[in-house]
């Protein structure tokens, strides 16, 4: 049910709060702007022929969709008009892009514009995630680059992901609780329809690619074999999997659970990006009562080396959590 409160007037609740100055109000407007965008493009994408691959790899080496490019146009033109922005960190460009004019911007932004982008063609749930730094102060002045981003989850000032769905939801946190809201399409607003989110115990799904099975390390096995066989609350625990990390985890945030995506012989840090999907999320898991562990730290203490940094993701109810951390046990490498 919608309470009547809109997304923006949230921001501007979370920025008298904290004393702030509404830069970060600005920048989270800015990012609601390029959600509904992109929720329009979404929908339209069958109908306009947007749909299907560009025949070009990305910085990862994986394909590229149409819309992983139209999203990551849309991000970049709506952050034109977030100065305070000084660059972005996107899973779309190998380097940071440095804004034009915004040297003395005081954040800097990460982003997955389209995560679960394989599901494009089949009307699957798809999202974009996000993560928002304040740049090192004696950074400022100079354009972005990737000395900017290289810090830990924990330092982030909001975080949150946006999930095209059935219906568009926008969910984040600026540091207190988090919330979600519900799009009305019909008028283009976010009214908050999830007040102060906590992730359930004891209750929930798991979700993980057992496709990949016969790449796991035994104690990966052996752990992913023990949840399979684990009564929940409510019976059986069950078993889900969207391929895309943000309906997965919305899923897990609403209901309980653990969403993994653990090592592979052939990708050894697991598929995951530690700047633009496991930290963000593990900013927004962690403000609810959950967690979030690459099998040996929590997300949130990894400082990244690099821009495009995997890690293995373990993220959900904390007591789902802890009991990978144990099932793993220490000195996995
Ligand atoms: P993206 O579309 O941004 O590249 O992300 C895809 C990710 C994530 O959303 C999903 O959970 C995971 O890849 C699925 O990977 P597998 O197909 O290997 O299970
Ligand atoms: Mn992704
Ligand atoms: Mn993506």
């Amino acid at each position: 049910m919608a309470t009547g409160l809109t997304l923006s007037e949230q921001f501007f609740r979370d920025q008298a709060a904290s004393g702030a100055s509404g830069d970060l109000s600005t920048v989270l407007n800015r990012i609601s702007l390029a959600a509904r965008m992109l929720a329009s493009e979404i929908m339209r994408a069958g109908f306009v022929g947007k749909l299907g691959l560009t025949g070009d790899s990305n910085v990862q080496g994986e394909q590229v969709r149409q819309l992983d490019i139209i999203s990551n146009d849309i991000v970049s033109q709506v952050m034109d008009h977030a100065p305070m922005i000084a660059g972005i960190g996107s899973e779309e460009l190998e380097d940071v892009y440095a804004m034009p004019g915004s040297e003395h911007g005081k954040y800097v932004l990460t982003i997955d514009p389209l995560d679960g982008s394989g599901n494009v063609d089949v009307d699957g749930a798809m999202g974009t995630i996000f993560g928002i730094y304040r740049r090192p102060e004696e950074r400022s002045g100079l354009p972005a680059d990737v000395a900017d981003f290289l810090q830990p989850g924990r330092d982030l000032v909001a975080a949150g992901y946006v999930l095209y769905g059935p219906s568009t939801m926008f969910v984040y946190t600026a540091g207190g609780s988090v919330h979600g809201f519900t799009l009305d399409r019909s008028i283009g607003t976010f009214f908050l329809t999830h007040p102060s989110i906590r992730i359930p115990e004891g209750a929930g799904t798991y979700a993980v690619n057992e496709a990949n099975e016969s790449e796991w390390d035994d104690r990966t096995r052996d752990m992913v074999a023990t949840f399979r066989r684990q009564q929940s609350r409510c019976g059986p625990r069950q078993a889900r999997y969207s391929g895309a990390l943000a309906a997965d985890v919305h899923r897990i945030l609403l209901r309980g659970g653990v969403f993994m995506y653990p090592p592979t012989s052939s990708r050894p840090e697991g598929k995951l990006r530690l700047l633009y999907e496991n930290a963000p999320l593990a900013f927004l898991i962690s403000h609810a009562g959950g967690a979030a562990t690459d099998g040996r730290r929590d997300i949130l203490d990894i400082t990244p080396t690099e821009l495009h940094q995997r890690t293995p993701l373990y993220i959900g109810s904390s007591g789902d959590v802890a009991e990978v951390q144990r099932l793993l046990g220490p000195g996995r490498d």
